[in-house]
């Protein structure tokens, strides 16, 4: 399948309904994703990124009769990843010669995966090659965007930016187009992509913001490697992406716990109920992290003000479930939040105060005393977590 963008460049890449896991099994894609590769018509013939290794036969077959292969002039690979660079292997066999346009990290990253000496060309912010019809492809270095080689790439006259994996999600949608997705999925997937994948890089993230502001370059089109290609005002994403890298939150708390025999749950939701009931406008969502998705517990975390986090305790410490999902927070590197914690005990009752000097450890800003109860909660001690909940919604 191939489908037009603009003027002479095609759509070329695979959609993938059926993948429910990225990364391994890393980050969960409820909405299966897209690996978009994209072919530059002019009077030469540009393929930019491929797909996916199960996918590269069937693209190499689509490929060849799209294209002579033999008359592709150069492949661009704007990130080294094998969900992009998958099917190279397979193609430079058949087109070994065909010069590729990369980072000079890239080119570290394809020759540790594949062992290959293709015909590398390094590229540096600037660069640019000329693809005829008074076009030029110019190369943007995007260093931690979210790897050490990724680069985007501009397509002037047409006024494409091929983004890579930077504005994209993981949301296979047949349409394309953002104005054809239904814009509900669309802004879950690309909020919970930004969170989970690209919020750690946020201080690389502001600084590449303005300096693609500061080239100034007219763009109808973001053509991303995942999920949809943005053709309605493709700024919007832009925006959406200057607010999401700066430490950026909603009027929302959310708790996250795991529980042994109910009493951490109880607290859980004696502490909400607190919360709602000091502050009606606060929206406060309260999750068991070992019964639910952790990439989507994480997009709830990435924009919520507070996070309250409780484990019963269990041999001295937090249960695993919460000791994992702390450890990916603090991975995230979030700013400007704040937390608390709480959690049942039958003996010793640390894990309250551990996950507290984790949080306070990973950058988070603890706000109350952790909230310690002795064997199940009683009336009284399930009032003791509501008044938390109201401090909280006060702090
Ligand atoms: Fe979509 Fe970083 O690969």
């Amino acid at each position: 399948m191939r489908k037009l963008i603009k003027g002479n460049v095609y759509w070329v890449g695979h959609i993938d309904t059926e993948l429910r896991q990225f990364h391994g099994s890393d980050f969960s894609t409820h909405k299966g994703s897209s690996y978009n590769s994209y072919l530059v018509r002019e009077e030469k013939t540009i393929l930019i990124d491929t797909v996916w290794k199960p996918y590269a036969d069937q693209f190499v077959k689509n490929l060849a009769q799209e294209v002579d292969l033999t008359s592709i002039d150069a492949i661009v690979v704007n990130h080294g990843e094998v969900d992009h660079s998958g099917a190279l292997p397979m193609l430079m066999e058949l087109i070994p010669d065909c010069p590729i346009y990369c980072t000079a990290k890239a080119v570290d990253s394809l020759t540790g995966q594949y062992h290959k000496q293709w015909n590398f060309n390094t590229v540096k912010t600037g660069d640019s090659i000329d693809v005829g019809n008074g076009k030029k492809l110019v190369f943007v270095e995007m260093t931690m965007l979210h790897w050490p080689d990724s680069m985007a790439t501009y397509l002037t006259g047409d006024n494409i930016l091929f983004s890579n994996d930077a504005f994209g999600q993981h949301y296979a949608t047949s349409g394309l187009f953002n104005d054809l997705a239904d814009q509900c999925v669309l802004w879950n997937e690309a909020i919970k992509y930004y969170a989970n994948i690209l919020t750690p890089y946020n201080p690389f993230l502001k600084k590449k913001l303005a300096e693609i502001i500061a080239l100034n370059l007219p763009i109808d089109i973001i053509a991303t490697s995942h999920g949809v290609i943005w053709r309605d005002n493709p700024m919007q994403v832009v925006e959406k992406y200057a607010a999401w890298c700066d430490d950026y939150q909603e009027n929302q708390v959310t708790i996250v716990y795991d529980t042994m025999w109910d009493g951490t749950r109880n607290l859980a939701d004696a502490i909400a109920s607190g919360m709602v009931e000091e502050d009606p406008h606060v929206t406060v969502k309260v999750y068991n992290i070992a019964k639910t998705d952790k990439n989507d517990v994480m997009t709830e975390v990435f924009k919520s003000k507070m996070i309250v986090v409780g484990s019963p305790t269990v041999v001295n410490d937090m249960l695993g479930s919460v000791a994992g999902f702390l450890h990916f927070m603090k991975e995230l590197k979030m700013k400007g939040k704040k937390a608390a914690t709480f959690g049942c005990y039958g003996w010793t009752g640390e894990a309250p105060k551990k996950i507290a000097e984790f949080l306070a450890n990973a950058g988070y800003k603890v706000v109350d005393e952790p909230l310690r109860n002795k064997w199940n909660p009683d009336s009284d001690a399930l009032e003791e977590a509501r008044n938390l909940g109201r401090r909280l919604a006060k702090a």
